[in-house]
């Protein structure tokens, strides 16, 4: 029989019994009027000067908000610095209502990765059909179920839309999205492909791939130094793939490595050449330990992942899931990484229709790794509030 603690989204087996397990039976998608009131009760915008407040516990979150003071709606999140103009653009599952049919991606944009963040996107995407019956999200997205269209027999919409990431061609000069494309039963097991002129979108449809004929379940994308782009999923949720992407990042071209079974990934290069690798165990919207591997292989083709344990020493993580590594230089021009994550379910009364963030600096100590749970924290002084790690056990 298989454990619990090892089991993957499929366990749900469709959307619709996802959506239960991630709500407590019987949520409304309708935010509670306390949730509402303890929201609006704080006008910060976040983050706000560049100090983060991650969202661990329903007692202590604050939604975190764009310019106008709306909710930001962007999870399974992917970040992206655009080469072209510089600003930052922050990707993202829309809201996590029950009906899959307003699922798409959002897009913010900021000067800095400590916002504020501007919502991007067209409502004009969604029918009129769609609006009027209020199946639409009102709100702007840059990639919405209208726009998938999967040819032959394949499953009818509406979709699974997960776990976003863009990265720029240099060559085509697209902005090319991949996400985790599935039908509701989780069945499908693709990655949606979409290309873009603008970072902003709007996106459009190219095609709904397996690559190298592997179902795929969670993804990533990650470009080494070197500019070479990699494609990270779990595949069928048995082991991990690794595969470089084509030159015009449509497709990838075979499946370069296979690692350990887990999911939730973020690869990241530290300046002095060691790649890391930061995922989680397969156990849908609920928490679990953090796994960091570092890579003693020569290259992605032969990774020799490393599994060095549990960064946040916390069975549960503070409650996170990763989602992207994304490295930040501060004004003294100090380069450090942060994690980002998703709080699927204990970020408010309303579990997944509450979902929010956690973003934690990772500190490098010597041998050892540590992600502190920080309550607030400055982005351009990170270490401020971190803990001392000098008599602390290695692994919690
Ligand atoms: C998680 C996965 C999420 C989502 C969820 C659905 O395991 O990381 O991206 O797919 O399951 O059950």
């Amino acid at each position: 029989m298989t454990n619990d603690s090892e089991r993957g989204p499929e366990v749900y087996g469709s959307w619709a019994n996802a959506w239960d397990q991630g709500t407590r039976a019987g949520a409304s998608e309708v935010p509670s009027p306390v949730l509402a009131s303890h929201n609006m009760s704080s006008t910060k915008r976040l983050p706000s000067k560049g100090a983060i407040r991650s969202c661990f516990e329903e007692s202590t979150c604050q939604k975190w908000r764009d310019d106008k003071g709306e909710p930001i709606e962007a999870h399974g999140a992917g970040l992206m610095k655009d080469p072209v103009g510089g600003r930052w653009y922050w990707y993202g599952e829309s809201r996590k209502t029950q009906n899959l049919t307003s699922h798409g991606v959002n897009c913010y944009s900021s000067d800095s990765l400590a916002g504020p963040w501007r919502r991007e996107g067209s409502v004009a995407f969604a029918s009129g059909k769609e609006i009027q019956s209020g199946s639409a999200d009102p709100y702007p997205q840059v990639l919405r179920q209208n726009m998938i269209r999967l040819k032959g027999a394949h499953p009818r919409g509406p979709y699974v839309v997960e776990r976003p990431k863009v990265l720029f061609n240099a060559k085509t000069k697209k902005y090319v999205m991949w996400f985790h494309l599935d039908s509701h039963d989780y069945k499908y097991r693709r990655v949606g492909v979409a290309t873009a002129d603008l970072p902003q979108g709007p996106f459009t449809f190219v095609h709904a791939i397996q690559p190298d004929g592997i179902p795929s379940l969670d993804m990533s994308l990650w470009v080494d130094v070197d500019g070479q782009a990699y494609f990270v999923r779990s595949c069928d949720n048995l082991y991990t793939g690794i595969s470089r992407l084509t030159d015009d990042y449509l497709d990838s071209t075979g499946l370069l490595s296979k690692g350990p079974k887990m999911e939730g990934y973020a690869l990241f290069r530290l300046p002095n050449g060691t790649l890391y690798m930061l995922s989680s165990h397969q156990t849908g919207w609920n928490p679990n330990p953090l796994m960091l591997y570092r890579a003693n292989g020569p290259d992605l083709s032969d990774p020799q992942w490393q599994d060095l344990g549990n960064p946040t020493r916390h069975v549960e993580s503070f409650n996170t899931q990763p989602t992207y590594v994304v490295p930040y230089t501060t004004k003294k021009n100090e380069t450090y990484f942060m994690y980002m994550a998703d709080n699927w379910i204990h970020a408010g009364p309303g579990r997944l229709i509450d979902a929010s963030y956690v973003w934690l600096p990772i500190k490098f100590d010597g041998a050892h790794v540590f992600i502190d749970k920080l309550y607030s924290w400055d982005m351009e002084d990170p270490w401020k509030n971190a803990w001392n790690h000098d008599e602390r056990p290695v692994f919690g």
